[in-house]
């Protein structure tokens, strides 16, 4: 995934930045906007995260700008291979979301006319093939689209200063106000700025061109296009006294719990959905990363609750399970709703005529338009790369749903979001052992063995350490070879009925060295271990 955004209007490079910070989640390897200076196009771009534009994008007088936040795919993430690219003739910049397929025979026959690559990249073949065409920009973009395959969000720039903008599989959208015009990959970016937006379709193409906004069908005839009204959302960009936005979101769990709870405590919302659940053989949860954790979570307890098979599967897998879905419910699970191999398999179920919904943090995004209904998770906008007000959002929905739907207690979270504050703080010996610690292990058993996932995920993405979780009854085969003395083993105990088995796993790991810090009832403190994190009593688990 990457993200683009493209600011028509004063203050061009000032808003495409602030669009791109908000667009981070979506890939952070080198960042790169590129606008006008005398005629010319003008390109800046470095390695690492988006600050690193910062100084020059504030500085642009540009009137345009198209900017890029890159997650590398083809080639390495280094100032080459970042985004706008130029085209051979320095005629067009171009910033890409998607993989072109085809690119290595487009490729070659590029090389073979004479036209020479400097960067790694699927997105300067695209750029060079388009500029390679005759015509106006936006009718290169239209004959070069037909031997493209596969997905793209392509915003151009011409060294004109006309803007052309078109997507395949990728999301972009448009919104226009008083002072200029945006596109972006995610509609998060307009929230405070714009009150409605228009997501492009397949076969539109956007032309910018002296300030004048067109859009066009394939055959480049204008069309009409209604803009969608965008509900009120802030988004807080500061860190209001938190030094990252992860830990800024940390905090706000127990404000996310309270959001749930009145959001769902009608029913209302579980009404609307509740037939779909009926006369289905089995329901599938689909996301990606933690999205994915949050659906094996969904799983557990949908299928304990409602005893219908639940199972979840990784989005990019999914396709390879297809045998196995019949009559199935759909639930696809994102944070942002544009994650391309979550997008890729609603129409699996689409084609066979199954109902899906979407359970996402951006009821505005692609999947909510997908899919048949919508649960928003009400996390509030999520900047960190590094998801956690949104995982526990989701997983709580995934529980609040069960419960309703089994009719057994409607109530569920009353009080949680209090218990939740209380949690906020942690002994800094752990964090210490953990940050000297070659790697790190978690474990848990049942809905434990999903925080251990997650929770190993989370250290691997932040602190670049080799962490895995486990259910804890696996790690006797084979893993333990791999603890030493002093290794940090994190046991997750909260289902009582698990508690000794969880315990005595615990236990074989201390007995190799394991620095045992353990997460369970306070019930539990006398249990042998290095640390103890108590968990209050939850009261829909007892
Ligand atoms: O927006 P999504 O929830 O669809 O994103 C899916 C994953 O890329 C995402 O959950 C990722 O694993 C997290 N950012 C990890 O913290």
């Amino acid at each position: 995934m990457c993200g683009i955004a493209c600011y028509v209007g004063k203050n061009a490079g000032k808003n495409c930045f602030e669009a791109l910070e908000k667009l981070e989640y979506r890939g952070y390897d080198s960042a790169g906007i590129a606008g006008l200076e005398n005629g010319e196009i003008c390109v800046y771009k470095r390695r690492g995260r988006v600050n690193a534009i910062k100084d020059y994008a504030l500085k642009m007088q540009s009137g345009v700008a198209i900017a890029h936040t890159r997650w590398a795919t083809h080639g390495g993430a280094n100032e080459q291979n970042a985004h706008p690219h130029l085209s051979f003739d320095r005629s067009i910049a171009l910033v890409h979301n998607g993989i072109i397929e085809n690119f290595q025979t487009l490729r070659t026959e590029l090389l073979m006319k004479g036209i020479g690559l400097s960067s790694e990249t699927d997105t300067e073949v695209a750029l060079n093939l388009i500029a390679s065409e005759s015509g106006t920009l936006k009718e290169k973009l239209k004959k070069a689209r037909n031997k493209l395959v596969g997905s793209y969000a392509f915003v151009l720039l011409d060294k004109d200063g006309t803007i052309v903008a078109a997507r395949n599989k990728s999301p972009l959208y448009l919104a226009k106000g008083q002072d200029g015009i945006m596109l972006s990959s995610d509609v998060l970016c307009f929230f405070s700025l714009y009150d409605s937006f228009y997501p492009l379709s397949e076969n539109d193409i956007v032309e910018i061109k002296n300030g004048e906004l067109r859009v066009l069908n394939e055959n480049l005839q204008e069309k009409e296009i209604s803009f969608k009204p965008l509900s009120k959302s802030e988004v807080e960009i500061s860190l209001l006294g938190y030094s990252y936005f992860m830990e800024k979101e940390i905090h706000e769990i127990p404000k996310v719990i309270s959001k749930i709870e009145s959001h769902y405590k009608s029913g209302e919302e579980f009404e609307k959905i509740k037939d779909l659940f009926s006369g289905i053989d089995s329901i599938a949860i689909v996301g990606c990363g933690t999205a994915y954790h949050a659906a094996l979570y969904g799983a557990k307890v949908l299928e304990n609750k409602l005893g219908i098979r639940a199972d979840a599967f990784v989005a990019s897998e999914l396709k390879y399970a297809n045998k196995v879905l019949h009559n199935t419910l759909g639930i696809f699970v994102s944070q942002s709703g544009e994650t391309a191999d979550t997008l890729g398999c609603v129409n699996i179920f689409k084609e066979r005529g199954f109902k899906t919904i979407a359970l996402t943090n951006n009821t505005h995004s692609t999947l909510a338009r997908l899919c048949d209904q919508t649960l928003p998770v009400c996390a509030g906008v999520e900047i960190a790369v590094a998801s956690t007000k949104a995982y526990v959002a989701q997983i709580l929905v995934f529980t609040f749903l069960a419960y309703y739907l089994s009719g057994e207690k409607r109530d569920i979270l009353k009080g949680l979001s209090s218990k939740a504050k209380k949690l906020l703080s942690i002994d800094k010996r752990i964090v210490k052992d953990i940050k000297s610690a070659k790697q790190v292990f978690f474990i848990g058993r049942e809905k434990d063995s999903v925080t251990a996932l997650e929770s190993a995920l989370k250290l691997k993405e932040i602190t670049y350490k080799s962490a895995e979780g486990y259910s804890a009854g696996e790690l006797k085969h084979g893993t333990l070879a791999l603890i030493e003395e002093g290794t940090p083993v994190v046991v997750f105990a909260s289902v009582s009925c698990l508690m000794q088995k969880t315990l005595s796993s615990a236990e074989e790991a201390r007995a190799r060295g394991a620095k045992i810090i353990l997460v369970a009832p306070k019930t539990q403190k006398d249990t042998k271990c290095d640390y103890f994190l108590s968990l209050p009593r939850v009261d829909f688990e007892e």
